[in-house]
């Protein structure tokens, strides 16, 4: 892989609804290497400008690229960028594996990484169940293992932690840890800030549609101590100077 491949870059990405903009002129870079966590509080704009990434909204200013491409140019889209954005889209009377089998089917990989990706995701003895009777933290590792179907260089992830368990989250940390350490990017959403102290090495912050901070987690420790407190002292530093 090319070290560029990997690269995600917004740049100044706007978007309203409704006259109130959502996001609101948004840049910032996901180096290949580093597990990048997109925090914010609920209605912050995360979710909104991942789908701008991927082309399922249109910004009304502002564009983003993988590798230097839009989302929507890619030739082989699933091979570039996997993305986890909810994991409420399955059918349930479907199993994990034919729910796979079937996007793999779509991107003409071979139904194999069906298999692989389940195993990868520690869901193999369930792929013949219905998805209907996943857990919620089943649903999240499906929706994982979709992502992962065509080995991407780039991994985005809304709220991947969202209802896994302790073990559950420090085997994310892991696979995400393994996932960067291979020289791929992994941008990763949430609004809890506990759960990223350890799973993310920088931090792109988000507050009310603005972006307020870009750093290494070095960075920000060094000025601030930890996530929680950093992201106290620079969201009230706004409010007061608003
Ligand atoms: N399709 C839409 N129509 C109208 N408003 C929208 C739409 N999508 C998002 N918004 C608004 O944009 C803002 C940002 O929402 P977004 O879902 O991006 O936040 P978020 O940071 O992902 O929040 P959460 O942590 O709750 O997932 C919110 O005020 C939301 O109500
Ligand atoms: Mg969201």
């Amino acid at each position: 892989m090319h070290e560029s491949e990997g690269r995600v870059e917004v740049s100044g990405l706007t978007k309203s609804y409704g006259g109130v903009a959502a996001v609101d002129d948004v840049s910032f870079t996901v180096e290949p290497g580093s597990v990048t966590g997109f925090l914010g509080p609920n209605g912050a704009g995360k979710t909104t400008t991942l789908r701008m990434i991927l082309g399922l909204v249109r910004p009304d200013r502002g564009r983003a690229t993988v590798g230097g491409i839009e989302y929507a140019d890619l030739a082989a889209p699933l091979e570039v960028v996997g993305a986890a954005l909810e994991s409420t889209g399955f059918h349930p009377g479907r199993t994990g594996l034919d729910h796979l089998r079937i996007y793999a089917a779509a991107a003409s990989l071979p139904s194999s990484r069906a298999d692989a990706v389940l195993e990868l995701v520690g869901l193999a003895d369930a792929g013949n169940r219905s998805v209907g009777g996943y857990s919620l933290g089943m649903r999240q590792r499906l929706a994982l293992a979709t992502a992962l179907l065509g080995d991407p260089d780039v991994l985005i992830l809304d709220e991947p932690a969202n209802g896994l368990d302790p073990e559950g989250i420090v085997w994310l940390r892991q696979f995400l840890r393994g996932y960067a350490e291979a020289g791929r990017s992994v941008l990763v959403s949430s609004h809890v800030l506990t759960e990223m102290q350890q799973l993310v090495d920088r931090v792109v912050i988000l507050h009310r549609g603005v972006l307020i901070r870009q750093a290494t987690l070095e960075e920000l420790s060094g000025d601030h101590g930890d996530l929680e407190t950093a992201f106290f002292e620079l969201t009230t530093n706004r409010e007061t100077r608003a």
